[in-house]
């Protein structure tokens, strides 16, 4: 082979490796212990800028174009249409991992992260419409919804893809739990600006925001859900899987 490509074939190939964060090393396959380590110092360090080299995007905060949590009059004490525009959620820098599962050599196998959050906070335009408990509510505007001390849990089947040759891992059926130790709401302008009617409606919302979270918690989580799992399948869409973990040693 002509030097030139050589040297060119070689170059590539360091870049490619430089170009994954190798401080701390990739993890072997299924070792999870090593994935918190890594996962928790990725997201220390890269949480507030991303990281091109994995395909990750800015976390925090990160930009919700859009969120909408609909839920019918199915019997539930809440019957709500309300939709986030333009938000900003904050928080995830401050997202621990905890415990994984899977990760390891087969793909299409349900893969797991146990997580624990400082405070969350999706913060931007609303607009809302509906009945929570005995009230009805409605507006539009700027709205802070925040999660204080949230237990959280990631869980997908990875389906393998075949590109060029090389399988990579999509994420799907994503699920996202949410467990909350407190929550604050703050809706601007509720009922049109009137002023007393919103003020009250914000002192309910805080007043009963374990029974409401509870009402619209599978809402809130699918939506998460929605929110991450293009995430994930971006993130593993950079390389093919096998390139995410440390080569098996010989003969083992
Ligand atoms: C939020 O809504 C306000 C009032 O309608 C609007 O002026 C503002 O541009 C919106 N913000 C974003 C980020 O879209
Ligand atoms: C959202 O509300 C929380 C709790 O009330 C507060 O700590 C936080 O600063 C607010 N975030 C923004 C961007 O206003």
């Amino acid at each position: 082979m002509p030097r030139i490509i050589v040297a060119l074939v070689l170059c590539l190939a360091v870049a490619v490796q430089a170009d994954f964060p190798d401080d701390p090393k990739p993890c072997k396959y299924g070792d999870t212990e090593c994935m918190v380590k890594f996962c928790n110092k990725l997201i220390t360090d890269k949480a507030t800028e991303g990281d091109a080299s994995l395909n990750l995007v800015q976390l925090d905060p990160m930009t919700v174009d859009k969120m909408v949590l609909r839920q019918g009059a199915n019997g539930s004490p809440v019957s709500i249409d309300l939709t986030f525009t333009d938000n900003k959620l904050y928080g995830n820098k401050d997202v621990r991992f905890k415990k994984m599962r899977g990760f390891g050599k087969e793909i299409a196998t349900k893969h797991e992260m146990v997580m624990s959050s400082k405070v969350f906070s999706l913060v931007g335009n609303y607009s809302i419409k509906g009945q929570i408990l005995v009230l009805p509510i409605s507006g539009s505007g700027y709205s802070n919804m925040t999660m204080i001390g949230a237990d959280v849990k990631i869980s997908f089947t990875g389906k393998p893809v075949e590109r060029n040759g090389e399988i990579y891992m999509e994420a799907s059926d994503l699920k996202y739990y949410l467990k909350p130790k407190s929550q604050h709401y703050y809706f601007s302008n509720l009922f049109n600006g009137d002023k007393t009617l919103g003020d009250t409606m914000n002192t309910f919302l805080n007043e009963n925001g374990a029974a409401i979270f509870s009402e619209t918690k599978e809402t809130i989580e699918n939506a998460f859900a929605a929110l991450y799992e293009p995430l994930m399948t971006r993130v593993f869409s950079k390389y093919p899987y096998a390139k995410y973990f440390a080569a098996e040693e010989e003969g083992s």
